[in-house]
């Protein structure tokens, strides 16, 4: 991503990189949902968008001298600021909290950060809280409340998002951009990167934003017309884990405003079946937060918002093998075979209803 350094904060010379960015922009013509496109982030380093995050906030945290990173994450951004952070060469410490996705906390011990859990979610923040105030860690994720996003030199990353979809598609925009969000740091980030093709004049317009949620705080936000989006706890927690928060940010909410854009709220349900559906259809696996953009194209394709002519990028930001589990259980179970042909074909069909 550091080919954009002009657009940046640091020069591509002093990055702390893993070679995060330039991912694949891929058709999706299987999926039924019209012209969508998949800018798929779970090609990056630690495999998901985070690395953008983590590259720039570490990036950072170096040039400052920074002696321990910390960072509130149940996942992908923990796992992308332990990389990062042993790229260089920096102790981090992860809060993270006991319902975390097995493999995602396996990935930040695995990085060497030094992993510690809490029962109560906002104990996190709290802990991290202290260690910043009385320590000087150098944060890389939102530590207090109201939430205000994560690292703003962390966000300054994805605005590259942006850059590589407007280059891929020879700076002509797509009409929509559909982001899983959280806080809305990548949302905030994408439109800003457009923002500055289009003061530059390299586009000639920006393209309308949609937040693909759990929790509805934007989507409330939005029907509200309130400056900040407000604390909406779910009833039950969400398997998309990683976009779990209560409480998304303001720049988040300020972003589908000025883009003429709109938040949906995610059920479960959709989330499990637009999983299998991408994998089995276009060959990517995506971890359930990701699935959140196709189950809102197809909800807004079908209410006439977006137009059949329009086109979509759709954002996957993480891959499926970080929390395997919710696909799990959408999937046949592989029937045991012994003995020949005639015991194959009866396990293929019996599991799958496959007849050669
Ligand atoms: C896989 C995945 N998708 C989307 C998000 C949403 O992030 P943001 O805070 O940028 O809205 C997160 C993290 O929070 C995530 O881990």
């Amino acid at each position: 991503m550091w080919r954009w350094d002009a657009f940046l904060h640091a020069s591509s010379a002093d990055a702390v990189t893993l070679g995060e960015g330039n991912t694949p922009l891929l058709p999706a013509p299987a999926l039924g949902l019209g012209d969508v496109w998949i800018k798929d982030e779970s090609r990056n380093p630690t495999w998901s968008f985070k690395d953008r995050l983590g590259s720039g906030a570490l990036t950072m945290a170096k040039k400052f001298g920074a002696k321990v990173i910390a960072s509130s994450s149940s996942g992908n951004a923990g796992a992308a600021a332990a990389a990062y952070a042993a790229k260089a060469g920096i102790p981090c410490v992860v809060f993270t909290f006991v319902g975390s996705a097995g493999p995602l906390v396996l990935q930040m011990r695995a990085y060497g950060a030094m992993v510690v859990k809490v029962n109560d979610k906002a104990d996190r923040w709290r802990l991290q809280s202290l260690g910043v105030k009385e320590f000087g860690w150098y944060p890389t994720s939102p530590f207090f409340g109201p939430v205000v996003g994560s690292n703003p030199y962390g966000m300054e990353g994805y605005k590259t998002i942006a850059y590589e979809v407007a280059e891929a598609f020879d700076w002509q925009p797509p009409d929509w951009c559909v982001l899983p969000v959280c806080y809305g740091d990548a949302l905030y980030g994408m439109w800003k990167g457009f923002e500055d093709l289009k003061a530059l004049g390299w586009i000639d317009r920006v393209p309308r934003f949609v937040a693909a949620e759990v929790s509805g705080s934007l989507t409330q936000g939005m029907a509200s017309g309130d400056v900040a989006p407000p604390v909406v706890e779910r009833n039950a927690p969400s398997i998309a884990t990683s976009i779990g928060a209560a409480q998304a940010t303001v720049q988040g909410l300020e972003t589908l405003r000025r883009s003429r854009g709109l938040a949906v709220t995610i059920e479960d349900d959709d989330l499990r079946r637009w999983v299998v559906m991408l994998a089995a259809k276009e060959g990517i696996w995506p971890e359930a937060s990701s699935a959140a953009p196709f189950a809102a194209i197809e909800r807004l394709r079908a209410d006439g918002t977006i137009k059949p002519h329009e086109r979509c990028v759709a954002l996957l930001t993480a891959a499926g093998l970080k929390d395997p589990g919710p696909i799990e259980q959408a999937l046949p179970e592989p029937p045991l075979v012994s003995g020949g042909l005639p015991e194959l074909l009866a396990g293929l069909k019996n599991a799958y209803g496959f007849v050669p």
